[in-house]
């Protein structure tokens, strides 16, 4: 398996509607090839973690950097694993949380990353957390 890691920017401010519409496509997406990960929302930025098969995290990431609705999207980290972070979330977030419009995300994320035990996905993750909450 492989995890991907990568960042990106929405072009609008990210609503709650959007945020729900994106993790309903990816939790049915993702389900069916095999996908998990977690995708953090922090003002515009996205942060998102996928693992799964290298053929499905490919296709995915493919389909997700031709979105329109944000840009910039930069891969930090693709890493050959042997387990997965995310073993039960289809597509982990912030569930019931106002992204974007909740400034505080860390201590949302502190909860999420917790079963994270890779030091250095857990880094950018926290770190992620870490400058939303100080921006
Ligand atoms: C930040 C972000 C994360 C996304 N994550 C996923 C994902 O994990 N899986 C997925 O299938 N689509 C994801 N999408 C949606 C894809 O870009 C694309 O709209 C979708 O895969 C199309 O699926 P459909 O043809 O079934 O509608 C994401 C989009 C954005 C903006």
């Amino acid at each position: 398996m492989i995890r991907l890691l990568y960042i990106s920017t929405a072009r609008e401010p990210v609503t709650p509607e959007m945020l729900a519409d994106i993790l309903r496509t990816s939790r049915r997406n993702n389900v069916a090839v095999g996908v998990t990960g977690l995708l953090i929302v922090g003002g515009r930025r996205f942060l998102q973690a996928l693992e799964g098969p290298p053929e499905a995290i490919f296709a995915t990431y493919d389909r997700i950097a031709r979105d329109p609705r944000h840009f910039a999207v930069v891969q930090l980290a693709r890493d050959t694993i042997v387990e997965r972070q995310f073993p039960d979330w289809a597509m982990g977030s912030q569930a019931g949380r106002t992204a974007g419009v909740d400034a505080d995300v860390s201590a949302a994320v502190a909860a999420l990353i917790a079963p994270i035990t890779d030091p250095s996905l857990r880094g950018y993750f926290s770190g992620f957390a870490g400058r939303q909450a100080a921006a």
